[in-house]
């Protein structure tokens, strides 16, 4: 079975297959809901605006962003893995798009202040562990009147329809704990926006719907990953992997988890 971690994320260059999360992010970014949560950030967009795109990945939404703009707007995307940019780079030459795509991190974006009139980030700031440092580097290139949009799950709200209850709880806790540096994210994040100065903070938020490949990949990560720690039993982990299998190859896997979409104004 594919290896799906999401501890991957926080040194994706370090990965053997790239292409795996390539595909997996492609399938996670098809989800209606999520879709919908994009929209509605992107409706800070307009043609001939600058636009930021922290921890772009392969440039899945940039590449979008790009042709909201237009060829009167100026896109860039940031990320810490060369191999994404390089495939992002990739993408925007065979588009038609030009896109200022850099290899850097969220921590220390090296941009002047007030060149961008909207950043945004999709799911980076749970790899972080200070997200608010990133937020006020955001917050510092967008000029005044600008806006800010983050889209983040919040990893302690997954769920999956395993018939034994009391393992998925105690696989989830490990996932939430162990996965990512924000596991429960979107509860300090509207605090953090105003205490960073930002101002008029909204939030939206949808249940996305995993698709079902991409949930038996995922799930059995997170199964052997509470393994590897210690936190089930050889026995459970039979029982899991077994049961996520069954769920999965009678079309019954159903698994969930909470997105929320933040967005404020820069003053
Ligand atoms: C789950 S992926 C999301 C990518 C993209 N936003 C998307 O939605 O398709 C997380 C991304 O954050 C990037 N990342 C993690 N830590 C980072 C940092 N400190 N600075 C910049 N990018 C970072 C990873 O390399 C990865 O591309």
């Amino acid at each position: 079975m594919t290896d799906l971690s999401l501890k991957s994320f926080t040194a994706i260059d370090r990965v053997a297959d790239l292409q795996t999360y390539i595909d997996a992010l492609s399938a996670f970014d098809a989800i209606a809901e999520l879709q919908e949560l994009k929209q509605l950030a992107a409706r800070r967009v307009a043609a001939d605006m600058r636009i930021l795109d922290v921890g772009c990945g392969f440039g899945l939404e940039t590449l979008r962003l790009a042709r909201l703009t237009g060829p009167g707007g100026a896109v860039s995307g940031i990320d810490k893995s060369a191999g994404f940019i390089a495939e992002a780079r990739r993408r925007a030459q065979q588009a038609g798009l030009s896109i200022g795509f850099e290899v850097g991190d969220a921590d220390a974006l090296p941009y002047p202040d007030r060149s961008f009139d909207h950043a945004r980030a999709e799911r980076l700031l749970i790899y972080l562990s200070e997200p608010s440092r990133a937020v006020a580097e955001m917050r510092r290139v967008v000029r005044p009147g600008g806006s800010l949009a983050l889209i983040e799950p919040d990893i302690g709200t997954t769920t999956v329809n395993l018939a034994d209850r009391a393992l998925v709880r105690r696989v989830m806790a490990h996932e939430a704990d162990t996965a990512v540096a924000q596991s429960w994210l979107p509860g300090p994040l509207a605090g953090m926006l105003t205490d960073l100065g930002l101002c008029d903070v909204s939030v939206a938020t949808r249940v996305l719907i995993f698709p079902p490949d991409l949930a038996a990949a995922y799930f059995a990560s997170a199964g052997t990953s509470a393994h590897h720690d210690g936190a089930i039993s050889d026995g459970d982990l039979a029982g899991w992997m077994e049961g996520i299998g069954e769920l999965h190859r009678k079309a019954r896997l159903f698994a969930t988890i909470g997105y929320f979409l933040f967005t404020a104004a820069v003053r």
